[in-house]
């Protein structure tokens, strides 16, 4: 989950790495620290518990001259965060250092194993494991020292490595977790993600699973597998995001600025994939991929958190508008569930990242069983982007706010085009209804610029209940999903109690809940189920539950009924659980800002979940 950052080049090393890790901090907050090498072949180490404000004041007082050099922020797995469990972590004889991002399963038997061979450990970490055995395997030559050493360790990992003797060189390798190199001008770059290499270059090469890459200044990096040791050539590729967009842009917070750029992402998305006669085409889906969709028996949403929930609105996108058998099912349950696949089965893979470890675990099950696997992915060049047979990628640019906000709203526009694309190749749609869709589609930019208006009247309801600590959400059909997404995103950054719930389930539990200082948000835009949604609003009402309502603009009756109103503008069904979400989001940033919670790095979670 942590980043990870490493340079070797002709500028100053440490404000580099620095710079990188204030890039990367979203992945990892609870420590930070870097080593250098300097000419005398000295490791300089510094590391602190904390964000990385913490490590910058620190250095500012220690002036550093080193052309090398690696860093890390941590999302603690093994051994609390703390300073001494911080990366990067030194070697028994102080020849190596190393950061890792991961997990060593068989840390334990290695640690006893080398305690017996006499090596002291400092930290709780399953990490300083692999400094002690890389130098254990060390006959001064660092890739082969590491290439031994990896051998003897099972789990998922990126290390990324220096040894005092070969002061020129920074060796990584990999087993699922991301990284890649950033190539510059006689200088190269190291990183578990390319927002760390954005000031610096747009030229990257991705590093596949097993194998090993040595960066040096002034040589272009140089790959080779891991198991046969043989060099790979590598294609490099160009970054198409830029700095600008991994920057706040005067913005109080990355969510703030994300949330506000949710109408641009829809005009990015309509332009990426409806051509001029409105047709909708997505450039990742080649003939095999058209193929497989025409016939497939059915179909599997497959993705964790906020991705989730978008698979859930797809999986009702998909059953409504081209009439296949769906599922949508979190990674992690889907991955152990002994999913029943073949090559009749079509698994699609949402996710933000595409490195979400249990939702490239799932693809990695899905292609074993011979189904034909699809992502929609946010970053380019991810893992699951590049592991699964056809990608379609979101228009949603770089998330930095661990929350998650715009990638949401690109992924579901994205599935509605893909249902209707699925509803036109099946024959379940003519020409003419997919233009009338795709029309309606562009006004959804519209929508949300008129919700973004009333940020103001949302922000003065969070002022009101922003104390509360526990909410209830409802909704029904497509807002179902918005229900557990909106309770996601409050409990996610203001750290209250929030549970989304199917309205017509309310009867079945939670209504035992409600009484006059329960909040209910009730989503009850236009819909098949609005006077179903009514009904259950009057039973909240009969409970004297406060009720926040969001519906369309101009409903008097649910306006009566409700403390609250957020409004959104009228559209078709399948549309209104994009709008519906915006104002949730902006409710549960206020709530958190009210609080004086850290928005955009919330406690205990980490942007990218990169281990099981
Ligand atoms: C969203 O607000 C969350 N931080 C989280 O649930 C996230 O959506 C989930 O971890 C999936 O990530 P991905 O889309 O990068 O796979
Ligand atoms: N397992 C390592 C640790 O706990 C690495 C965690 C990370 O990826 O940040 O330190």
């Amino acid at each position: 989950m942590c980043g990870i950052v490493g340079y070797v080049g002709s500028r100053e090393a440490v404000p580099v790495l620095m710079n990188g890790l204030k890039h990367l901090e979203y992945r990892g907050y609870d420590s930070a620290g870097i080593a250098c090498l300097n000419g005398n072949r000295n490791f300089f180490i510094r590391k602190e518990k904390g964000k990385l404000s913490v490590l910058q004041n620190v250095l500012k007082s220690i002036p550093i001259t080193s052309h090398i050099g690696i860093g890390h922020t941590r999302w603690a797995t093994h051994g609390e965060p703390s300073q001494i469990n911080a990366h990067p972590h030194l070697s028994h004889h102080g020849d190596i250092v190393v950061v890792h991002n991961g997990i060593i399963e068989n840390y334990s038997e290695l640690r006893q194993e080398l305690k017996r061979h006499g090596y002291r450990f400092h930290s709780d970490t399953d990490t300083e494991v692999a400094a002690h055995l890389i130098e254990a395997c060390y006959k001064g030559d660092l890739a082969q020292a590491i290439q031994k050493a990896v051998k003897r360790i099972r789990g998922f990992f990126a290390f990324v490595v220096m040894a005092r003797k070969e002061p020129d060189r920074i060796v990584a390798v990999k087993r699922s977790n991301p990284l890649l190199v950033g190539v510059g001008k006689s200088e190269n770059f190291i990183a578990s993600d390319v927002s760390a290499l954005l000031p610096y270059t747009d030229r990257v090469i991705y590093i596949d699973d097993d194998e090993l890459v040595q960066i040096k200044a002034g040589e272009p990096p140089s790959i080779f597998d891991l198991k046969t040791g043989r060099v790979k050539k590598k294609p490099v590729s160009k970054i198409p995001w830029n700095i600008e967009q991994a920057n706040k842009g005067g913005y109080p917070h990355f969510m703030l600025k994300e949330i506000f750029e949710q109408p641009e992402v829809i005009s990015r998305t309509l332009k990426a994939c409806v051509n001029l006669k409105k047709e909708i085409n997505f450039e990742g889906l080649n003939g095999r991929a058209k193929t497989r969709l025409k016939k497939t028996r059915k179909i599997f949403f497959v993705s964790c958190g906020t991705a989730y929930h978008a698979g859930l609105c797809g999986r009702r996108m998909v059953e409504e508008y081209a009439r296949i058998p769906t599922d949508a099912q979190v990674s992690s349950e889907f991955r152990y569930g002994d999913p029943v696949l073949s090559s009749e089965d079509v698994v699609i893979f949402i996710s933000q990242s595409g490195e979400t470890a249990d939702t490239l675990a799932a693809l990695r099950e899905a292609k074993r069983k011979k189904a034909f696997t699809i992502s929609i992915v946010n970053v380019v060049g991810s893992s699951i982007a590049r592991e699964s047979d056809a990608v379609i990628y979101t228009y949603a640019g770089p998330e930095i706010g661990v929350a998650s906000t715009k990638a949401y709203v690109a992924q579901l526009l994205t599935l509605a085009l893909f249902s209707f694309y699925l509803g036109r190749l099946r024959q379940q749609l003519s020409g003419l209804e997919v233009k009338q869709l795709v029309l309606e589609a562009w006004h959804i930019r519209a929508g949300i610029d008129a919700i973004l208006d009333g940020t103001k009247s949302i922000k003065a309801v969070a002022k009101k209940l922003y104390r509360k600590n526990s909410f209830l959400y409802l909704g029904r059909g497509y807002n179902f999903p918005t229900a557990l997404e909106g309770a996601l995103k409050l409990k996610e950054i203001t750290y209250a109690h929030a549970h989304g719930y199917a309205a017509g389930e309310m009867k079945h539990g939670p209504i035992a809940l409600i009484d006059s200082s329960q909040p209910v948000v009730c989503l009850v835009p236009e819909s098949k189920t609005y006077d179903k949604m009514l009904s259950n609003m009057e039973e909240i009402k009969a409970r004297k539950g406060i009720i926040i309502s969001i519906a369309t603009k101009g409903d008097r009756l649910v306006r009566k009924m409700s403390q609250y109103v957020f409004p959104v503008p009228k559209c078709r069904e399948i549309y209104s659980s994009i709008l519906t979400v915006i104002p949730l989001q902006l409710f549960a940033y206020y709530a958190a800002v009210f609080n004086g919670r850290d928005v955009d790095q919330p406690r205990n979670l980490a942007k990218s979940v990169t281990v099981e």
